[in-house]
């Protein structure tokens, strides 16, 4: 299979050889490998900063999911040329940064948060205005969290209700470059400001108080952009991003990995269920998202790390979890929380099936994600006869 086909097909479940009954339905163990769908968060920046980029960018593994199609939807009723090749390769012709058109109708986001907090970023510094809106859950998901510091660079937004989409953003014809500290830790937000920033002249910071994915500020830097980024001396895991506009970008070939937070599904069924063993081909496995990799480790069910590479400015690597005799309960420290947000509901099943209590903390931003994570994990693993106790971070 090649590192971007989507099926998981290999991987085959051992049934009890008992025939009949209950039992005979149950899984064992999992044996095979599979490689993952494309990383969901690099796919949508690979369309939108091809989309700003001077020329053609050609890009394989591209995520095919509803979320990702929004961005491209969107992308295209700007005036971005967009095309699917091939499954997974797309081509992208760039009109350049400050060079996007006023769609001619209103962008329905659908379902994804990540498509509209970013491109609302890359819109708040171009003279055009768009309408978003998106499904019942995106309208009910805060979006001051990037109407704060684009209205603070000269962007102009209008909320239907308290911060909620749907809503319209008119973009500035002179933006202005902020230095803004993160109230809460997010991707999202420090990418939507360094989209706007690429247009804005003069040097736009963020300072992030918890490091968060960097694959924004990764491609920026493969695609010419003049950002740097500065590790925080205090010893907290913060970072400070600054970047120059106005940008020239330049076109690269983007191969998207395998998406960790898809690996995850497989990679925990397999630590549930002893005698299991599983390779996943090429998944991304930057440090700023691999925190199910560490949370796993501590639960006596490490992952092997084989054929570690680079593509793309991406670490990349297969892995092969073998299935323990015994998984062991964990008290999760927080600070970990930004490098595995989308992760935790499938961990709390691994949880689950752990010997003892397992606890987490540090959870409030599971509650504003595309569902409420934690209530809906209680609900689910409550029903399925686990004992779960649900505080407001956790
Ligand atoms: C994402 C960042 C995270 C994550 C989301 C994708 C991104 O959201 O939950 O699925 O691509 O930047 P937050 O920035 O809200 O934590």
């Amino acid at each position: 299979m090649s590192a971007h086909e989507t099926s998981i097909g290999p991987i085959s479940s051992q049934k009890s050889s008992k025939a009949g009954g209950a039992q005979s339905k149950c899984v064992t163990h999992l044996k095979g490998q599979c490689s993952l769908p494309g990383d969901k968060s690099i796919s949508h920046r690979a369309l939108m900063l091809g989309a700003l980029a001077v020329g053609r960018t050609h890009i394989t593994g591209l995520l095919e999911g509803e979320d990702v199609h929004a961005t491209a939807a969107a992308l295209s009723a700007m005036g971005v040329g967009i095309r699917r090749e091939s499954p997974g390769q797309w081509v992208v012709d760039g009109v350049g940064v400050g060079a996007l058109q006023t769609p001619d109708n209103i962008l329905d986001m659908g379902n994804s948060g990540t498509s509209t907090r970013l491109l609302m970023g890359l819109v708040a510094s171009q003279p055009i205005r768009c309408f978003f809106t998106g499904d019942g859950s995106l309208r009910k998901r805060p979006m001051n969290r990037v109407i704060a510091p684009l209205s603070q660079m000269g962007a102009v937004i209008e909320s239907c209700g308290d911060g909620r989409l749907p809503l319209m953003i008119t973009g500035s014809d002179s933006p202005m470059p902020i230095d803004y500290t993160l109230p809460v830790a997010s991707a999202q937000v420090k990418s939507a400001i360094l989209l706007a920033a690429l247009n804005t002249p003069g040097t736009s910071i963020v300072r992030e108080p918890k490091a968060t994915r960097d694959h924004s500020e990764r491609m920026l830097k493969a695609m010419g952009a003049q950002i740097t980024v500065e590790e925080n001396s205090t010893g907290d895991t913060g970072r400070i991003i600054r970047m120059t506009g106005e940008a020239e970008l330049s076109p690269v070939d983007i191969s998207v990995p395998g998406d960790i937070s898809s690996a995850a599904f497989p990679l925990v069924a397999a630590a549930i269920r002893p005698g299991s063993q599983i390779r996943l081909k090429g998944v991304g496995i930057n440090p700023l998202r691999a925190g199910i990799l560490t949370a796993l480790e501590q639960m006596g069910a490490p992952v092997t790390i084989e054929n570690r590479r680079e593509e793309g400015g991406e670490p990349v690597a297969d892995l092969v979890m073998t299935g323990p005799e015994r998984l062991k309960a964990v008290t999760l420290d927080p600070a970990i929380a930004p490098l595995m947000i989308d992760e935790f509901p499938v961990l709390f099943v691994a949880a689950a099936c752990a010997q003892g209590s397992s606890r987490f903390t540090g959870l409030e931003e599971l509650r504003v994600k595309e569902s409420d994570r934690i209530a809906a994990m209680a609900a689910a693993l409550s029903a399925c006869g686990v004992a779960v106790e649900e505080v407001p971070d956790g």
